[in-house]
This record gives structure tokens, sequence and C-alpha cells, in this order.
């Protein structure tokens, strides 16, 4: 099926900046030395993560050893997890750059630039052309030094761009002196969240968004990446929810449809919204992987956009689902589930007898988080469509990365 966006890979330039980060570290260190240092920081960033959660500046931010073990290791896929949400804003949610003038971005939580980059680096290479004036906080002053640094020594990535950076703490954005005039056309916060409202109720957590969007200009979006753990993705879905709930200046555009909270946590489903996407490793992070066996070829993550603007609405008699679980194949079947625009989960079926070898291929190259049309629907059952061909599938939103031979 032919994507609807494409995006070009991580650039193998900031690859090699953050290896070269690590070997200038220490230049007396062999490079199995500085891999071991590597790992073991990356096993304790991945306990604090799941185990202790304590997050502060200091124990995080302030330390190279821990922004040189993000920066090579987790850094491309939370770059390529904002990637795929700045495309559904971009490729079917209807963001657009202003008509002219710069574009102005804020990110929350920046760190050392993974999701701030990602957004400069895909804006241009979806061709748009306005200058673009980047606004990173973060409360880590060397994660922003470091964002800094990248931003200016790979240049030509992201030309026509500014950023400036600010220390802050996210959680009191509204006493943390704001700028007067709330105008931003996007504004981001990726992996973030979960760490900044670590401890607080679902009140404080929806009013943290809440103030996030008051940032926004009127035709901006506020666009929310998570990890894509339980817990932490049915947090994001439930705040979105209330804000949206109690405050009729932000709407829901994403990841459903018109507006509606997410279905699964409505519906206290065991499974929880997430989206998940290949993702190729460079040599180097297989390297790091080796004795770790992490997961490291796809990038899963849990994602909300809001916007001042109403949402699009899906009239709930076309048939439009997002696919939230992977495609199965069976011995006779090919399946998968999407939720509707009436919220409804509902599975897909195909009988494989009647789909030839080209037809299978297409329908196994779909994944989670793709939005598809599907037309002549003629076996409906409460909880299941049986289909016949591949083609009453048609992309909405296909994003996929861009073959570079
Ligand atoms: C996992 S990193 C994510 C960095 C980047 N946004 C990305 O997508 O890779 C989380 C960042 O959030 C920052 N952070 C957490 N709580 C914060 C708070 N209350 N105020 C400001 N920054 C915070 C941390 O310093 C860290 O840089």
């Amino acid at each position: 099926m032919k994507p609807t966006i494409q995006l070009p890979p991580y650039p193998r330039e900031l690859t090699q900046w953050w290896w070269n980060q690590a070997i200038q570290q220490w230049p007396d260190h062999g490079q199995e030395k500085v891999l071991n240092l590597l790992r073991e920081e990356i096993v304790r960033q991945s306990d604090r993560f799941n185990k202790s959660r304590d997050f502060d500046p200091s124990a995080y931010g302030a330390r190279d050893l821990s922004l040189l073990a993000y920066g090579n290791f987790y850094t491309p896929r939370t770059f390529a997890a904002c990637g795929f949400s700045l495309a559904e804003a971009f490729n079917c949610r209807g963001w657009r750059a202003p008509g002219k003038g710069p574009i102005h971005i804020l990110d929350l939580g920046s760190g050392s630039g993974a999701s701030s980059l990602a957004a400069l680096y895909y804006l241009r290479s979806w061709g748009i052309k306005n200058p673009i004036h980047l606004d990173a906080w973060d409360y880590s002053g060397k994660s922003l030094a470091f964002l800094r640094r990248i931003h200016r020594e790979a240049a030509h990535l992201w030309p026509d761009t500014r950023v400036s950076t600010e220390r802050k703490d996210i959680r009191n954005l509204s006493a943390s002196g704001l700028p007067i005039k709330a105008n931003y056309d996007l504004v981001l916060s990726s992996y973030a969240l979960n760490e900044c409202w670590e401890g607080e109720n679902q009140n404080s957590c929806a009013e943290i968004i809440s103030s996030m969007g008051e940032l926004l200009k009127e035709s901006g979006q506020l666009v929310l990446i998570e990890p894509a753990e339980g817990q932490v993705c049915r947090a994001l879905h439930a705040a979105t929810a209330q804000v949206t709930q109690n405050n009729d200046r932000l709407f829901l555009q994403a990841p459903y449809f018109s507006g509606m909270p997410c279905p699964l946590l409505q519906n206290e489903s065991k499974y929880f919204s997430h989206e998940v996407r290949p993702c190729t490793p460079s040599t180097e992070v297989e390297q790091i992987n080796h004795p770790l066996g992490l997961e490291i070829r796809e990038v899963k993550f849990g994602f909300s956009i809001l916007s001042k603007n109403k949402p699009k609405r899906f009239s709930s008699d076309s048939e439009i689902a997002r696919i939230i679980s992977p495609v199965r194949k069976r011995k006779g079947t090919l399946s998968f589930w999407g939720i509707g625009t009436s919220g409804t989960e509902t599975e897909y079926e195909w009988q494989r007898r009647n789909l030839d070898k080209e037809d299978q291929k297409s329908i196994l190259q779909l994944q989670r988080g793709d939005l598809i049309q599907i037309s002549g629907i003629d076996d409906r059952e409460e909880k299941r469509i049986r289909l016949t061909k591949a083609e009453q599938i048609c992309p909405i939103f296909i994003p996929r990365w861009e073959d570079r031979g």
C-alpha cells in the first residue's frame, strides 16, 4: 500500500556525533570500555524508569555519562517517535505551517534535543520552507547545552532554524514566567510528562496539560508523546480526556476520531493505546545492545494531539479505523483489530484463500497506528467484519520510512 507520508531515516551524522562525544569524553579508554560504561548506564536508566522512578535534575540530566548513554542509545528512537507523531499532525490532523513568517515551536522537557531536532528535521523534509524558531525548556542545563551544540554543529540538517533554550521546571508553567503572548504553532513534550508528573494525581496532570495548551496559537497543536508502558499511556489518555472535558478551548485530535477520548481506557480494556513502528538500529546501537538484549528494532510509544481548533469530524457512516493490534497471520486468515469512528473495537478479517500472494503481502505490511478506510462491507457481525479483497482497504494515514536504497 502506498505510504501517505515518508520519513527520512535518523541522520547518520547524528549517530556519529553522539558516538564521538562518548569517545572524546574518555580518550584513554578503548572502545569496549566506553561501550561497557554506556551499557551500565542504560541498565541504570531503565531501572530508574521501571523501578525507582526518581526523577530530578541532578539524578539524571546533570551527569555526562547519563546524557551520553541517552544520546547514543535512546535518542534515535525518541526522534523516530516524534517524527511519526508529527507526521500524523501534518498529514492527517490538519496542522499547517503559517502562510508566511516563522513557525514557532516549543519543546517542553526537550532534554538534549531528540524531539526538538526531529521536529526541525522532519518539517524541512516535508517541504516546509518557513524559518523555524524553536524554544526548548528543560530543568537540566547540561542537557540544553548538548542541544545547542548539536544544533550548531549539524546546522545543514535544519537550515534557517533558530534555537533558544531555557532552564525551567515545566510543572509550574503558569508560575514560571510564560511569554506574554501564547503564540506557538506546535507545542511538544516527548517522553517527559511521565517524569514531570511522577507522584501527581490526575487533576494535576490535567492542569499541566491545560497550561501547555494555553501556549498554543489558535491554529496550533499540542503533541504529547510518552513511552509505551500501560500505566504511563493510561495516565496520558486519562489526563487528556479530563482536560478536554473541562476545558472548552482544547479538543482532542488524535489518536482517535472527532474528539473522542481513548475508547480502550473508557472500556477499561486490558490493552492500552500505543503505536509500534519498525526502526532500523545503527551498528553503534547494535553494539551497545549486544549483551543487553533490549528491543531495538521497534519504536513503541503512546501519543495524543490536542488543538484549540475543533477536531475534524469523521462521519460515523464511513468505515475509518486506526489499527490497534499487529496484523495476525493464522493458517486460514489474516486479521487485525481497529477502532473506528464510533469508538468500537472491531476485528477485520480475510480468508487467505481469497487473496493472492501480493494482496497478502500488502495486508501484512499494515502497521499498528495506520489509519485506513474500509469499503464494500457486506459481512458484518457485532465485533467482526469479514472482507474478501485487499482493495477494500484504502490508506488515510500510512507513514513509512523513506527507502534510501
Ligand atoms: C526521557 S527525557 C526526554 C528527552 C526528549 N524530549 C526526547 O524525546 O528524547 C526526559 C526529559 O524531561 C526532563 N524533565 C523531567 N521533568 C522535568 C520538569 N519537571 N521540568 C523540566 N524538565 C523536566 C528531563 O530533564 C529530561 O531531559
